[in-house]
């Protein structure tokens, strides 16, 4: 194979680079399928990647990009074929093992699922790492009671987001009617509207981190960021409710009682998406292919490896909204 584009993050002396290489496929990390990559996605942990303590990458140099869809070129595993669709998320993709943001891949086959029908390779991305952690969070939450036909009041956090915005688009889809958006800007109000939330408010609506427990609010929380706007909703989760929580854009920290739990016996239920076990992705993946597919409205950019530096810089500075996926083919 000739030299092929992939955008390469370097260590030089106390700071990280980055930037569109050419290279060749002795530079990809080891696996048994190599896939001719179609697209990519941009996610939260990516902009992490390029910074210099991000905690992402472990070696340099490094691929980032922690997922893509595309087409086997070659397989040592018979699982596959040549000529295959397939979709790989998460893993150590993008961490220490290179990841998606290239025109090649090459990955172990045990972290491969074949494309689901009723999904293309673009769809894949769209809703790639956010959406598939988006479909993780509400299936926890289905599987603790949340259910449309008691129209349950819920709630998302960073709902404008990757995983947020997703969210918005399958609860809306499957039937919730009484979903409330939690954003921190004006001009996201009506894009958490048209993403299908029916109330939208601001954390200065939330309240303060006060009260162990507080007035019921919100049957389900599907969160988002963590840190304190976490922690000042525990104590608003109805009897008997759930919040999931997937990530931590708000902060690490989380500060809560034990009275939530014990008096009013919610749940926290944790959500990752990087070590789910081969053999339940598939079934997310054609959930999302069907009952839950919102590709064709969701809130979508594409761009080229060369013009992944100016989502990554949005998204550091806030400025980015729902998902941008890469066209690692688009010369
Ligand atoms: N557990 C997993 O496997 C997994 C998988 C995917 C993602 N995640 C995590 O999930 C989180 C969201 O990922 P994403 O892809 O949706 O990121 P994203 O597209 O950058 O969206 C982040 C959202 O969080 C909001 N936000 C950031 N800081 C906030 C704060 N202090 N208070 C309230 N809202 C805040 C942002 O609002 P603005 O637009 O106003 O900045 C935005 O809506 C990240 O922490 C990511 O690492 C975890």
């Amino acid at each position: 194979m000739n030299s092929f584009k992939a955008i390469v993050i370097k260590e030089q002396q106390d700071e990280v680079v980055y930037g569109v290489e050419q290279i060749s496929e002795e530079q990809l990390s080891q696996g048994e399928v190599l896939v001719k990559v179609a697209y990519s996605s941009i996610n939260y942990k990516d902009m992490l990647a390029v910074q210099k303590k991000g905690g992402v990458i472990r070696d340099y140099p490094m691929i980032p990009g922690i997922d893509f869809s595309g087409t086997v070129v070659h397989t040592a595993d018979d699982r596959f074929q040549e000529g295959q669709e397939v979709i790989v998320t998460g893993f150590e993709m993008g961490m220490s093992h290179t990841g998606g943001f290239a025109e090649y891949a090459r990955v172990p086959a045990e972290w491969v699922v074949p494309l689901p029908k009723g999904l293309n390779l673009k769809d894949a991305m769209v809703f790639g790492t956010a959406g598939f952690t988006a479909a993780l969070s509400i299936q926890a939450l289905e599987q603790n009671g949340m259910d449309p036909k008691n129209d349950p009041a819920l709630l998302v956090t960073g709902s404008t987001g990757g995983v947020g915005s997703v969210a918005l688009q399958i609860l809306s889809k499957i039937g919730y009617t009484n979903v409330t958006a939690l954003v921190r800007k004006d001009h996201q109000v009506e894009v958490a509207k048209s993403l299908g939330a029916t109330q939208v408010i601001f954390p200065n609506d939330l309240g303060e981190l006060k009260k162990p427990l507080n007035k019921q609010k919100f049957d389900y929380v599907l969160d988002t960021v963590g840190g304190d706007v976490a922690s000042v909703l525990i104590p608003q989760i109805s009897y008997g409710g759930s919040m999931s929580m997937c990530g931590n854009a708000a902060g690490l920290q989380l500060t809560a009682t034990v009275l939530p739990f014990i008096l009013r016996g919610i749940n926290l239920l944790g959500i990752d998406s990087v070590n789910v076990p081969i053999e339940k992705r598939g079934a997310i993946w054609d959930k999302m292919a069907s009952d839950w597919n919102i590709t064709q409205t969701t809130l979508t950019d594409e761009v080229s490896l060369e013009q992944v530096p100016d989502t990554i810089e949005a998204i550091k500075n806030g400025e980015h909204l729902g998902r941008t996926i890469v066209n690692c083919q688009n010369a």
